[in-house]
């Protein structure tokens, strides 16, 4: 196991995942939005945010890939899964583990727009606002975190470390 400094522990997330869904759930009270997880880092998310919800939701599920194994985004992304749903005239929710450069999000917004939605949102559990090259901003945010490089809570490095509950610093790389 690799050495791993915690930066959020599974109670701050949880009290914030709570907040979160409440406001979600006040925005969009007469709505019956469709969320849209992005995998597979924000799965663990997506189950534990729709729990609070107090209003009725529909998920589906989109896996979208820069190309590689690698810490930092190669700015090419493609789609690996699309949708079951259509989305026409639907309220979407896009929910994100992590924005780090945007260009994932960017694309995966501008993709989501051509098929006329009626809106779109952003939900994000983290945010590091110091590595965006794209103009793009959640509309709900979790955190803010500085730029390091962080695994658990479904996030991973080269597929490991999805299982941790608690978001940690990866100190050392290892396989
Ligand atoms: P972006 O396209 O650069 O915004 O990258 C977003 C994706 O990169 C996220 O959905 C994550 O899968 C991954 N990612 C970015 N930063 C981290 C990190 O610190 N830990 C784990 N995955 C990350
Ligand atoms: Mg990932």
């Amino acid at each position: 196991m690799a050495k791993t400094r915690i930066l959020l522990s599974q109670e701050e997330i949880r009290a914030k995942v709570k907040q979160l869904s409440a406001k979600v759930s006040e925005d969009y009270k007469d709505k019956n939005p469709l969320i849209i997880c992005v995998l597979k880092g924000a799965v663990v998310f997506l189950s534990d945010f729709i729990r609070h919800l107090t209003i009725p939701v529909e998920i589906d599920f989109m896996a979208v890939s820069s190309y590689g194994h690698s810490t930092s985004t190669s700015g090419v992304v493609r789609i690996l899964k699309d949708l079951e749903t259509g989305i026409e005239n639907r309220d979407i929710i896009i929910l994100e583990d992590i924005i780090d450069s945007g260009l994932t999000l960017g694309y995966l917004r501008e993709n989501l727009l051509s098929r006329n939605p009626r809106s779109i949102k952003i939900v994000t559990l983290l945010d590091k606002p110091e590595r965006r090259m794209m103009d793009i901003e959640p509309d709900y945010c979790g955190f803010c975190i500085p730029d390091e490089f962080v695994v658990g809570y479904g996030l991973d490095f080269n597929e490991k470390y999805r299982n941790l509950p608690d978001l940690c610093v990866l100190l050392e790389f290892e396989k």
